[in-house]
């Protein structure tokens, strides 16, 4: 019998809930995004976040059943992230999951939001062709992750960023470009008419671990332009318009990419890996699965999840969730969120 599993998702900015059967057929995905509202901010406001969870939670789970065309009935579990993510956007969505399992007499299954992110790469049509060791490069607004996936639910952790996360240093950039919140897709679009080379910024290789840092390369960004333009006050009024955005745009993105390229590669080579999924927002980025694929041509195949699941969705959280799903498993109600909560703890 097919297992179905309602997902619930709030850990930053997107409202979502979805249906997932057997953990690789999506029946519904509904993503009520906040992005415009936190743009005004230029950034994620939490307890905005929160308020508009709260506010728009119970209607998209609503539409997640109705565009699945199920009831609670047909569904055999609630699906939550439990963390990591920001503590007031998680209560929402594990009180909501909570009280639904509570009424519906459903087990409740508490997710990592990252391992979320992974399992979106089983609901691709790839999912039969998937296997194991897998590198996974996790890129995201909150995240920068090197892992090796064993086996389902198995995860070493190499290494991952001692600072900013590579989708904050995007949307950090972007700030200082002048150009719109969030700043990762519009730092592609920009560096497509820039040249990589006007800027040398020098990357953090922080040799001989897995490790990335990303807060160096802003700065020396913010160096650059405050060298032109000293009186610029970046991220609080419009740029100086001769300011030279596709190429420090160009230049910033080709800086970032080649140190998660590179360690991705060379982690594929020592662990044996002959496919590299690339999960999280960032995955989004063309230059960066472009320059994988070819860094690595000789050593694993590289994919990544349609844009649509890259992204903060619930239905990852349902296909993760069906990993952990046992019949008779006693329901998790008792658990709470864990804004902090490293993969494979
Ligand atoms: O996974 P996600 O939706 O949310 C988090 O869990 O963080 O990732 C959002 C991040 C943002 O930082 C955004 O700027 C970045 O992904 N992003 C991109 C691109 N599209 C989204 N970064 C670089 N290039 C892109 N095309
Ligand atoms: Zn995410």
């Amino acid at each position: 019998m097919a297992v179905r599993i309602l997902g619930i998702e709030t850990s930053c900015d997107e409202t979502a809930a979805a249906v997932v059967e057997d953990g690789r057929k999506l029946l519904s995905n509904v993503v009520a995004s906040q992005i415009d509202i936190h743009a005004q901010y230029g950034g994620v406001f939490p307890e905005v976040a929160s308020r508009i969870h709260i506010e728009t939670i119970h209607e998209v789970i609503k539409q997640a059943l109705a565009q699945a065309y199920v009831t609670l009935n047909d569904i055999h579990a609630i699906a939550v992230t439990r963390g990591p993510g920001l503590a007031g956007s998680l209560l929402v969505g594990m009180n909501a999951a909570k009280g639904v399992a509570i009424g519906a007499g459903l087990p409740l299954i508490g997710v990592n939001h990252l391992e979320g992110h992974i399992y979106a790469q089983w609901l691709t049509e790839h999912v039969d062709t998937l296997k194991f060791p897998m590198i996974v490069l996790l890129v995201s607004g909150g995240h920068t992750e090197l892992i090796v996936m064993k086996d389902h639910r198995t995860y070493e952790r190499l290494g991952g960023t001692i600072d900013d996360a590579v989708g904050e240093a995007f949307d950090k950039v972007g700030r200082l470009l002048g150009l719109p919140y969030p700043g990762g897709p519009h730092i592609e679009q920009a560096a497509k008419r820039g040249n990589a080379e006007a800027f040398n910024f020098s990357r953090a290789w922080l040799e001989g671990t897995w490790d990335f840092s990303f807060s160096g390369l802003k700065t020396s960004v913010l160096r650059e332009i405050k060298k032109r333009y000293p009186d610029y006050n970046a991220g609080r009024e419009p740029a100086p318009r001769s300011l030279p955005v596709p190429d420090l745009a160009a230049s910033f993105q080709a800086a970032a990419i080649e140190v998660l390229i590179e360690k991705a590669a060379q982690a594929a080579e020592q662990f044996n890996a002959e496919q590299i999924l690339i999960a999280g927002g960032v995955s989004a980025n063309s230059a960066l699965k472009q320059g994988l694929t070819e860094r690595a041509a000789d050593i694993a195949t590289v994919f990544s999840p349609p844009l649509f699941l890259c992204t903060d969705n619930a239905a990852m959280i349902a296909a993760a969730a069906f990993q952990h799903y046992e019949p008779e498993a006693v329901s998790q109600l008792a658990i709470d969120v864990t804004p902090t909560w490293p993969l494979g703890m």
